[in-house]
């Protein structure tokens, strides 16, 4: 494949002609997407298996979600053909899904066989039948076509390196519609990435609906121009309102929403897991509530882009308060809806960038620190985090938080995410704790993907290059073996303060989020940056583009198509 590649670089001009050729005679399918991520072992044989009327979609058994999983696959080839397999017709030619347990495949994993009378998918899990239909899906049309759809005839067997392949969505410095989610998800799948971090609260907004606590989305998901107030800029995302109306500017899923999210993803393979930030970037929450505060003070929530330029702490909270019992039953009766919605086995509770002045000032956080014999306002952090996790385990859920939960001593189960760099994720991973890598250099999509001259503002602090994503290697040469072990995988994190569209959204996510999907589903020994960037000329920018979906132009070798 790779000397094949090599050739059609070289000699352009004529597989230019040679596609012109192709094209002329109806074979359409020769410049075929070349899989991303890429399999850990392929072989490739001579001849096609083509998708007609005379194929049919057949499944194992009927109990374990494969029939599900055979009318998304089924809903794919009409969307792109037009053609409506029927499944589990006697005759024909077939596309088989098979679940053995007995396959020696791991998790996830799966074996592909094409040959020109039958494609045969089989695996351990329904997860691994996904898997090998997304691998099918890579070979298919970009968009509805009446050419014929053929795959090589080859065989694949594919496992990934990582159990944890994720992707973290900030949706409250801008909001996002469950449209733009779904497109997400679907691209995740497309990539094989299966865990959806979401983002739902911070300062700047709330972004789900929680019955008891109506305000939290009628007050906190919207950001609002109050004369008067010292803290409150301008956002220049903002619509301009009509005349006489205040600038406002927000959004928040409904609970019903939010489980079609869940709906979606899991059909794909994807968990969901909220994150509900406590005890610091709750602006917004405390804007709806400002009684679960230190000084109480009334506020609204502040707009997208202040990031770090409120400094008012006088007139406004960012933290609840530790000392008080109140704030506790708020979170947890919150909490309660929120594994109502959301069936993952983690719920995240962020524990980032706490303030701790507002603390240090607060009477009632200063005798809690004394009643429980804490040695100061980190104790009080790591004290405010253990009670969380108590009642989340009691809950059967696991607590998972961001790097800072490690600072006044970790909760006694929790899974930390990684984001200063990895010596959080390093020392977690020492003490036998569970790690989620996902180093701000270079897994922070939301900084640059190039040089900044001529690309729209993001986040400074590092370049986050394609290749540089490509090259990430979430266990860190300092753990050994054992430790290696507490490595779950690996996420990368898109932070939207400066990104208020979805088509910016998109440039910043492709075609990094590809880089990502290969360092943690491919081995170490089957990653080769040139290849993959061959590969991603083979298809893949084309596919996004027939889609509208926009990418970053790195790497684009325009003249392919
Ligand atoms: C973070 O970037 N504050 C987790
Ligand atoms: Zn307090």
């Amino acid at each position: 494949m790779r000397h094949h590649n090599k050739l059609l670089l070289k000699k352009r001009n004529f597989s230019n002609s040679l596609m012109l050729f192709l094209v002329l005679f109806g074979i359409t399918s020769t410049v075929q997407a070349q899989l991303i991520p890429a399999p850990s072992k392929m072989d490739k044989g001579s001849g096609v298996f083509e998708v007609d009327e005379n194929t049919s979609l057949q499944f194992s058994s009927k109990n374990d979600g494969l029939e599900e999983m055979t009318i998304y696959f089924q809903k794919q080839v009409k969307r792109l053909s037009g053609i409506g397999l029927p499944i589990n017709e006697k005759s024909g030619k077939k596309i088989r899904f098979q679940i053995d347990e007995k396959s020696g495949l791991v998790e996830e994993g799966y074996k592909l066989e094409i040959s020109e009378d039958n494609i045969e998918i089989s695996a351990s899990t329904t997860a691994g039948v996904f898997y090998g239909m997304q691998s099918v899906l890579q070979y298919f049309p970009d968009i509805r076509t009446n050419e014929k759809i053929t795959l090589p005839v080859m065989e694949i067997t594919d496992e990934p390196a990582f159990g944890w392949r994720g992707m973290m969505l900030d949706v409250s410095r801008h909001f996002y519609s469950v449209e733009t989610i779904k497109e997400v998800l679907d691209l995740m799948a497309f990539y094989k990435l299966n865990t959806f971090h979401w983002h739902l609260t911070d300062n700047e907004g709330w972004r789900l609906e929680i019955k008891k606590y109506p305000k939290l989305t009628s007050v906190g998901a919207w950001r609002q121009e109050i004369p008067g107030s010292v803290f409150y800029k301008k956002d220049s995302t903002y619509a301009e309102p009509l005349t006489g109306e205040p600038y406002r500017y927000g959004g928040f899923y409904t609970q019903e929403q939010a489980r079609e999210v869940v709906a979606y993803a899991t059909k794909r393979n994807i968990t969901v897991i909220p994150e509900i930030e406590m005890p610091g970037h709750s602006a917004a929450a405390l804007a709806a509530y400002p009684e679960f505060s230190c000084a109480q003070p009334k506020q609204d929530p502040p707009g997208s882009n202040l990031w770090n330029d409120v400094t008012d702490t006088e007139n406004m909270a960012f933290n609840y308060c530790a000392g008080e019992e109140a704030p506790f039953q708020f979170l947890q009766d919150v909490l309660l809806e929120v594994m109502e919605i959301f069936p993952s086995e983690y719920i995240h509770v962020g524990g980032d960038e706490v303030d701790k002045s507002y603390w240090e000032k607060c009477a009632s956080c200063q005798a809690r620190i004394q009643e429980e014999n804490l040695k100061n306002e980190e104790g009080l952090q790591s004290y405010f985090i253990k009670r969380m996790e108590k009642f989340l385990d009691a809950h059967n859920r696991k607590l998972l938080g961001w790097d800072e939960i490690l600072e006044g001593g970790l909760a006694p189960q929790a899974t930390v995410m990684s984001w200063r760099g990895e010596k959080g994720g390093i020392a977690a991973a020492k003490s036998g704790h569970d790690v989620v890598m996902s180093p701000s250099d270079p897994l922070y999509f939301n900084r640059y993907q190039a040089d900044p001259e001529g690309e729209p503002q993001a986040g400074p602090y590092s370049i986050n290059t394609l290749k540089k994503v490509y090259n990430y290697e979430p266990i860190p040469e300092s753990l050994n073996t054992e430790e290696a072990r507490y490595v779950l995988g690996s996420q990368f994190a898109i932070w939207t303060e400066f990104i208020s569209s979805v088509e910016h959204l998109e440039y910043m996510l492709l075609p990094r989020m590809t880089a990502f999907s290969e360092a943690v589903w491919s081995s170490k020994d089957n990653k080769d940056f040139e290849d993959f960037t061959k590969r991603l000329n083979q298809g893949h920018y084309r596919r996004w583009k027939n889609n509208g979906i926009r990418f970053h132009p790195n790497y684009f070798e325009k003249s392919e198509y």
